[in-house]
């Protein structure tokens, strides 16, 4: 894939000021003669002025090129528009036609049961002047349990076989007028042997790509996985098990960077780092339980990373390079009271400018789901786009498209959002996401769409809410 310079000044974090509102501000100082009811007037119609000149464009998003623009993109003719992305041609595991055997750890296993793969959640921005998806694909595979050496054996009937969901991600270059997938390249930066859950169900490979754009950092990826084995040469289940306390974990890795190349002396821009929040759920007293982090939403704020980890509360963790994670922002969120079940994460936040969405303040916006026995709703939601970064609205279910699970077939209502990007030359968003974990889908959204879904009048307001560390929350204040 072209390395293209990505050109979100400013960036999806912080200052997003529009021009408008500074001119405004401004103006008073300079016309000290006139009356303060005057000279609010006179800055109530300049506001006016230059908010009506503004087009809808963000500061910090390249302009599409002109063979885009000059084609009317399909997402441009329909404005609504809920796209299949078709991988048929992109991807060459797509004619993958099943498994005989499978190798593991140097011995061949007969697969007894193949189905896939599938392509499914998918992630698609805009990174520069490009658009760029990260697909996950699935299959489903079943062993026998005595072929692993050690591999526990279940007492109940029918419990002779592991039940293998094995994901592969491929990143891919997108045509910019269709949002067609042009062509995939297979990607797994990880370099050790992962664990075994030793339950008779295993996942194998990374899942769930997110594309994160990171302003004057690059194209990251954020994705979940096992960890290493405890001991990657032994074969007992406690040499197979994970290095813990987590079964499955997240990883961020550089994609493309920012400039030309990678910065060597930016500890952010080396290799896959493994993030670990120690404090993110209570240590399990069940050694078998399997602890597993995931679903968390990132975002940037003043060209640093942080992630939503839970959303009710609503815990704001900022990591380390080291890959450590610490607790930077506690907030109630009164607005998810009415779920059934605790929401969790699924895309980034991406910061909405108060010139894109008509509203007077700029905020994050992104999606979170909730789940009952995997039947999925996903919800937009709206957060303060300053510390403590408080979750203010929630929307009304997405109209997105769910669909039946092909590996378990009582899963009939599943759908998944996994980025979330907004197309300011026509006021936008573009939502990447995988209908029933078998066909990945871009819808579009014209903002007042979006909008209209929120309830009338929510406006980011005060309340009640703790920093885990004052200090850290008074100079991230004064940044
Ligand atoms: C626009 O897209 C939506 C969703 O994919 C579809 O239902 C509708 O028929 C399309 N409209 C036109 C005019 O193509
Ligand atoms: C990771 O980095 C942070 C910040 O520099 C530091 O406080 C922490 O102790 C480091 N953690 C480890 C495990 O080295
Ligand atoms: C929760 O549901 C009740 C009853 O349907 C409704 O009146 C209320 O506005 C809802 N609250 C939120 C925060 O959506
Ligand atoms: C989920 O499914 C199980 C088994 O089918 C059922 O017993 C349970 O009541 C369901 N839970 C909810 C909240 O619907």
């Amino acid at each position: 894939m072209a390395q293209e310079k990505e050109r979100r000044k400013g960036g999806a974090g912080g200052n997003g000021r529009t021009g408008g509102s500074c001119a405004a501000a401004r103006h008073p100082g300079s016309t000290r003669h006139i009356s303060w009811a005057q000279l609010w007037l006179l800055a109530l119609v300049i506001a006016a002025a230059v908010l009506a000149a503004a087009p809808p464009v963000l500061a910090d998003v390249a302009v599409l090129s002109d063979k885009v623009l000059t084609q009317l993109p399909i997402w441009a003719r329909n404005r609504t528009a809920d796209i299949v992305m078709d991988f048929s041609k992109a991807d060459p595991d797509f004619k993958f036609k099943g498994l005989g055997s499978i190798s593991y750890r140097g011995k061949e296993m007969k697969v007894r049961y193949h189905i896939g793969y599938y392509h499914g959640n998918v992630a698609i921005v805009r990174f520069g002047t490009k658009f760029i998806a990260a697909v996950r694909k699935m299959h489903f595979y079943k062993t026998l349990r005595t072929d692993i050496d050690n591999y526990p054996l279940s007492t109940k009937p029918n419990e002779g076989e592991i039940s293998w969901w094995a994901t592969k991600l491929a990143v891919c270059s997108v045509d910019e007028a269709t949002l067609q997938p042009q062509a995939c390249q297979n990607f797994d930066p990880r370099n050790w042997q992962e664990c075994l859950w030793n339950k008779g169900f295993e996942g194998t490979g990374p899942e769930d790509p997110r594309l994160i754009v990171w302003p004057g950092k690059g194209l990251y990826m954020m994705f979940g996985s096992k960890p290493s084995a405890v001991n990657p040469e032994g074969t007992t289940p406690d040499d197979t098990k994970c290095e813990g306390p987590w079964a499955f974990q997240q990883y961020l890795v550089l994609l493309q960077p920012h400039a030309d190349k990678a910065d060597a002396g930016d500890p952010w821009q080396r290799g896959v780092i493994r993030l670990r929040y120690l404090d993110g759920q209570p240590r399990p007293s069940d050694p078998n339980f399997l602890l597993k982090e995931k679903n968390w939403n990132p975002f940037i704020f003043k060209g640093k990373l942080y992630f939503s980890q839970q959303f009710d509360p609503h815990v704001v963790i900022e990591p380390h390079a080291n890959g450590t994670c610490t607790r930077v922002f506690e907030t109630s969120s009164r607005v998810f009271r009415n779920l059934t079940t605790k929401p969790r994460g699924n895309t980034q936040a991406v910061l909405v400018p108060a010139g894109f969405s008509g509203e007077p303040r700029d905020f994050y916006l992104s999606i979170v789901h909730a789940e009952i026995n995997r039947s999925y709703q996903n919800f937009f939601y709206k957060m303060q786009a300053h510390p403590p970064f408080r979750i203010f609205s929630v929307s009304r279910a997405m109209p997105i498209i769910n669909a039946q699970h092909p590996r378990n077939l009582a899963w009939t209502s599943v759908s998944f959002p996994m980025s979330l990007d907004l197309i300011p030359e026509t006021n936008q968003v573009m939502i990447g996401y995988g209908s029933g974990d078998k066909t990945p889908r871009v819808k579009m959204m014209p903002w007042q769409d979006v909008q209209a879904l929120f309830p009338k009048n929510t406006h980011e307001t005060g309340g009640a809410w703790r920093y885990r560390d004052r200090r850290r929350a008074a100079a991230l204040r004064r940044a």
